[in-house]
């Protein structure tokens, strides 16, 4: 016999379905309808069962994540929601998409993700080096254009832009965000969203973006990947979470929840950030995704006894899709039926994630159109668009005596020794999550370097010492390379996967076995340029006294050794900077230009080291020199609601035309809660031709730049005395009555 709540379940869910479908009626295939009609439609005729489904996301393909290692899915159900696909053509994905349409009840599409990061084949620069370049403008073409590759191989979802504020170079995902300032992570994730998104998700060269992840992630306690963070409230809203909304104000489709426990509650489970402040205060109107298999670990980490206790903790909070963790399609049924989860709730979730597919154009248009991969994937523009990001994201971090670039720095004097463990280590410059991006399409540094120097200068290389261990068997050798040389250039850092998840070290200075290789190449007293490819701020004390020049080139993806080969040619005049500080130890962590006012700012340094950063957050030199003018406001004093503007001119003084940064800082000197020394409001970049003066401006509007945030994220702006701040020029600012 049928129990009541069985059968009510039953009619509730299942009679209507004959009900509608007895009129003849399918109006959610009606394209001309509105979305949300559509939804309507076709919620009412869903049961539980295939509802439930779509609010889970399993895996297709050969998994190429190491850090999610999952169990063969032996059939994957018609019905699921959505699958991340790790193929990188679109004939697996039309085959399992044929199943959705043709063999299920209500032909809904399924929903194809995967994490196109840096680039789907094109690969490029990491994300931490993008923000260097400063160039909105570009870091939202090449997401457009990984776009159209992901969406052209079957993938119109992407788990991107990553946008968690990292102040800690041990956690090594702070190469796949934007550094660590809230500003330049808002930049970027609305420069990135925009890109992957444009104004139409259903064509075809479109897909949906994901922030991630939803929040605090990068707090990760001493750099730790998946523990918990401690983050008050007051540093949640004003730290953390402004990236997320300038996110979601620029419409992006989904976010991620994050791993971290948030003082206590889970990101997965976390009722006050997923529903109160995302979809309430925000009114985001797309899902939320766990992080891989995140709701099941609500188990280790505490707060769960059992995946059924999870899937309700999570569902109750507001987190609509289990993202392989298998929690929400076994247990979500019977926590309906036992009114641990209201059908309210379950509904609204799947009403989201429809959304999404609706929007997509997933209906009309469910499979991919099946091209070679020649016209896929890797076009020209593609190609040529990653060199000039990369060429924006170097970032000349010394130059003493002006030994770069090589080009002429001692006529006559041409011989370069060109060595280091990266010299022929393409596939390392990829960097981590490259996606589909192969070893073999990266330029080699050996090959672009001798491409550059073509007739040009004598190049000599060798590899010298390996990236870590004990080997110094190379050593010797090296060093009688260098010693014929001229100068020497070493190619030095990490390899691509020493940062990204589950890659976390304990210090952020080069292995020993580099320290000592650079010390002993200094010995031979030839000019030495230190040249670096990392996923993170490096801790360079030891080695920076020994290097007359240090080029951070990050990890570039497939334009690989080319750009900084321009760069140091003098072909590519330098213009990146840092959006990250470089501390001088592992020890000064964490170390962030945007700190908290001290209560005796002349006093508490360290005894042993300065207490200044080795580089700062916004540093980058150039070929050419800069003059800055005294700032300018519109005028002195405003109200709340008024406007103004403040302006600087730049002359490039020197002789080569550059590409220069301006970043604004505001000062906020008193309030009832204590700002951060300074923070980033805004920033531009323009090309200067030498003798060249440009002006920069910055409207402001003081409710927006000048306000700030309590515990609560209530927003306010008090009266009195503000600074606005470039380099070393500051001005003062009264809000009045
Ligand atoms: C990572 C996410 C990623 C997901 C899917 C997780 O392990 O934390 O960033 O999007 O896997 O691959």
């Amino acid at each position: 016999m049928m129990k009541t709540k069985q059968f009510l379940f039953t009619v509730f869910c299942v009679f209507p379905l004959f009900a509608q479908a007895d009129e003849g009626e399918r109006t959610y295939k009606d394209a001309t309808l509105p979305i949300e009609e559509r939804v309507d439609d076709l919620l009412g005729r869903m049961t539980w069962e295939e509802k439930i489904l779509q609010l889970n996301q399993f895996t297709l393909g050969n998994n190429d994540n190491v850090n999610n290692i999952e169990k063969e899915v032996v059939k994957v159900p018609a019905g699921i929601g959505s699958l991340i696909y790790f193929s990188e053509n679109p004939e697996l994905r039309n085959e399992m998409q044929r199943r959705a349409m043709e063999e299920t009840r209500l032909g809904i599409p399924i929903l194809f993700g995967y994490d196109v990061i840096h680039g789907f084949r094109t690969v490029y620069p990491i994300s931490l080096a993008q923000a260097c370049s400063w160039n909105t403008d570009l870091v939202s073409r090449a997401c457009g254009m990984a776009a159209g590759e992901a969406r052209r191989s079957g993938v119109e979802w992407t788990f991107s832009p990553m946008i968690d504020v990292a102040r800690d170079g041990r956690w090594g995902r702070i190469s796949e965000g934007y550094g660590e300032d809230p500003y330049t992570n808002a930049a970027f994730c609305v420069a990135s969203v925009r890109g992957y998104q444009g104004d139409d998700l259903a064509s075809d060269k479109h897909v949906a973006a994901c922030l991630k992840h939803y929040v605090g992630y990068g707090a990760s306690e001493a750099g730790r990947d998946y523990v918990y963070t401690e983050i008050s409230r007051q540093t949640l809203w004003d730290t953390y979470l402004p990236p997320y909304e300038a996110g979601i104000r620029a419409g992006a489709s989904t976010v991620m929840s994050s791993f971290n426990d948030i003082s206590g509650v889970p990101a997965t489970c976390n009722h006050y950030t997923l529903t109160e402040i995302l979809k309430e205060r925000w009114g985001m109107e797309g899902f939320v995704v766990s992080d891989w298999d995140a709701v099941e670990q609500l188990i280790p980490q505490g707060v769960a006894a059992d995946r059924k206790q999870a899937a309700s903790l999570a569902m109750n909070a507001g987190l609509d899709m289990d993202m392989v963790g298998h929690c929400y399609d076994r247990h979500l049924e019977s926590l309906i039926r036992e009114g641990a989860v209201s059908e309210e709730k379950v509904n609204e979730a799947v009403r989201r994630v429809l959304r999404l597919k609706f929007r997509l154009g997933l209906f009309e248009h469910p499979y991919t159109e099946e091209m070679p991969a020649a016209q896929r994937l890797l076009q020209p523009q593609s190609k040529d668009l990653a060199e000039r990001l990369a060429e924006e994201t170097i970032v000349l971090l010394k130059n003493e005596g002006q030994v770069l670039p090589l080009q002429g720095f001692q006529p006559g004097k041409n011989t370069i020794a060109v060595m280091g463990p990266l010299v022929d280590a393409s596939g390392e410059l990829l960097g981590n999550w490259s996606a589909h991006g192969r070893m073999e399409e990266v330029c080699p540094i050996r090959e672009a370097m001798q491409e550059e120097f073509d007739g040009k200068a004598t190049l000599l290389f060798h590899a010298g010492c390996p990236f870590d261990g004990e080997d110094k068997s190379g050593f010797a050798e090296a060093l009688e390379t260098a010693r014929q040389a001229d100068v020497v250039v070493l190619f030095m850092g990490e390899k691509r996967l020493w940062s990204g998840e589950n890659c976390v070290r304990s210090t952020i200075e080069l292995p020993a076995i580099q320290e000592d290789f650079i010390r002993q190449v200094k010995e031979v007293g030839k000019p030495l340029v230190l040249v670096l490819a990392n996923g993170r701020p490096l801790g360079l004390h030891r080695v920076e006294p020994l290097c007359d020049a240090i080029v951070e080139m990050w990890q570039p993806g497939i334009p690989g050794g080319r750009p900084v080969s321009g760069v140091l040619s003098g072909r590519v005049n330098p213009s990146g900077k840092l959006c990250v500080t470089f501390p001088r130890t592992t020890g000064q962590i964490p170390i962030y230009y945007n700190r908290r006012q001290s209560s005796r700012p002349a006093l508490g340094k360290y005894q042993d080291i300065p207490s200044t950063p080795l580089y700062e957050f916004g540093h980058g030199l150039s070929y050419t020199t800069y003059r800055y003018g005294e700032i300018k406001l519109s005028r002195q004093t405003v109200r709340e609601d008024e406007s103004l503007t403040a302006e600087i001119a730049v002359t490039n003084t020197g002789h080569l035309a550059g590409a220069e940064t301006v970043h604004w800082f505001i000062t906020d000197p008193y309030s009832r809660i204590s700002r951060p020394v300074r923070e980033l409001k805004y920033f531009e970049k323009q090309l200067i031709q030498p003798g060249e003066t440009k002006i920069f401006r910055f409207e402001i509007h003081p409710m927006r730049d000048l306000s700030f945030v309590d515990s609560d994220g209530k927003r306010f702006l008090e009266k009195g005395t503000y600074y606005v701040q470039v380099k070393d020029k500051r001005i003062k600012l009264e809000i009045d009555e």
